[in-house]
């Protein structure tokens, strides 16, 4: 775990971090992001002591670091920079072996584990154990240089834009690696990156600075649903929507309060309530609003004006609850050949209905947002 309590960074007068508050849980990836020189790099190189705090305190899993030897905390933090800062007069493996040597671990474990840790980073280490960092591409080198941060078995991993030079291909597969690996070595990893992509696809949480000043920490879903301001919102781009549809809810894309009706009135009522609200279909609900069926006008019109809505209703009415997502929603639809789909709370009630159309317009108000913020 990593706190940052009342940070504040000065050069000279002019200030950096304004006091700056934040909690990392253990085993969570945590994304920096934000403009250039709004002190991402400050804030990580404050977790390692590689630069002190004006004032305020940082407790690494519960420690204030201030008391600590630097070079012991730094053995027990893995750092990637950028341009992966591997040493350029030793091999990949001297390379990777430096840190857990140095801790004195056991020489047969560190070889496995540095065969091991290639391996996870897609390198094959019969064929570049003994390289130099100059014998690897710029994606190679970068992938070492994750494999070394991950050699120090710390709990804590910091890095600073590690994947910002590698061509998109190589930056996304290392991507999947890295989320792959957290989870499974579930190590606290802060990352910093100025792409918002790529935040998104790997974050468990994401912090946005502008002038050191936290904007918004929170999960990527909760940034892209919810933007705590006009900067934040400028800084995801509306169009986040249409790459990430699973974002999009049944409740986003729903016609609250549907036009319904009680199971004890008559095929008459039916009709004049259709009318009255130029609909041709009635969701039926119960006095505790619990979805019961639903009927249509198609269903009903040549009926007996008599027959209570009970006798005649679609029972088992298909439903989504209000958190499916589009990509389900649109799956149920077409699936079963329906043009409309109640949606229900926990508690079964009707919160709403979609439809075709209701689909049409929440995905259009987003394209007019598009076309407006471009
Ligand atoms: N030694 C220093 N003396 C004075 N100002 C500094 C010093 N180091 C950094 N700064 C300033 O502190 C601010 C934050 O720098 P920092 O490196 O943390 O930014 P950053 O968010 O990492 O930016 P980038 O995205 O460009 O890497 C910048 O305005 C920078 O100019
Ligand atoms: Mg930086």
């Amino acid at each position: 775990m990593i706190e940052f309590k009342d940070i504040v960074k000065k050069y000279r007068t002019k200030s950096i971090i304004n006091p700056f508050s934040l909690k990392i849980d253990a085993g969570q990836l945590v994304v920096f992001i934000g403009p250039s020189g709004c002190g991402k790099t400050t804030l990580l190189k404050m977790i390692n002591k590689l630069i002190q705090p004006t004032s305020g305190k940082i407790f690494v899993n519960g420690t204030d670091i201030s008391a600590m030897n630097p070079i012991e905390l730094r053995r027990n933090i893995g750092y990637v920079i950028q341009n992966t800062g591997l040493f350029p007069h030793m091999s990949i493996k001297e390379n990777l072996e430096l840190i857990p040597k140095l801790k004195g671990e056991d020489p047969a474990q560190i070889e496995k584990k540095t065969n091991d840790l290639l391996e996870m980073v897609g390198l094959d280490p019969k064929e570049y154990l003994n390289r130099f960092p100059k014998e690897l591409s710029g994606g190679q080198q970068q992938r070492v240089g994750v494999a070394r941060a991950f050699s120090t078995d710390s709990d804590i991993i910091l890095m600073d834009e590690p994947f910002s030079a590698l061509d998109p291909v190589t930056r996304s597969s290392l991507q999947d690696e890295l989320f792959q690996m957290q989870k499974e070595l579930n190590k606290t990893i802060v990352f910093v990156t100025h792409d918002m992509d790529e935040a998104i696809k790997i974050a468990d949480k994401i912090c946005i600075l502008k002038d050191g000043d936290i904007l918004q920490f929170d999960t990527p879903e909760n940034i892209l649903k919810n933007p705590a301001n006009d900067f934040v919102e400028g800084f995801i781009g509306k169009r986040r929507v249409w790459n990430n549809p699973e974002l999009m809810l049944a409740e986003d894309i729903m016609i609250p309060q549907p036009v319904k009706i009680t199971a004890m009135r008559t095929v008459l009522q039916a009709i004049e309530i259709m009318k009255d609200n130029k609909v041709d279909s009635l969701m039926v609900t119960d006095k505790q609003n619990v979805l019961k069926g639903l009927v249509t006008l198609k269903s009903i019109q040549l009926l007996n004006r008599n027959t209570p809505i009970e006798m005649i209703m679609e029972q088992n009415v298909l439903s989504v609850s209000q958190d499916a997502n589009l990509i389900s929603v649109l799956a149920t639809m077409n699936e079963h050949k329906i043009g409309y789909l109640p949606v229900v709370n926990s508690a079964k009630q009707l919160t709403g209905l979609i439809t075709r159309s209701s689909i049409l317009s929440a995905l259009s108000s987003q394209l007019i947002d598009l076309e407006v913020a471009f």
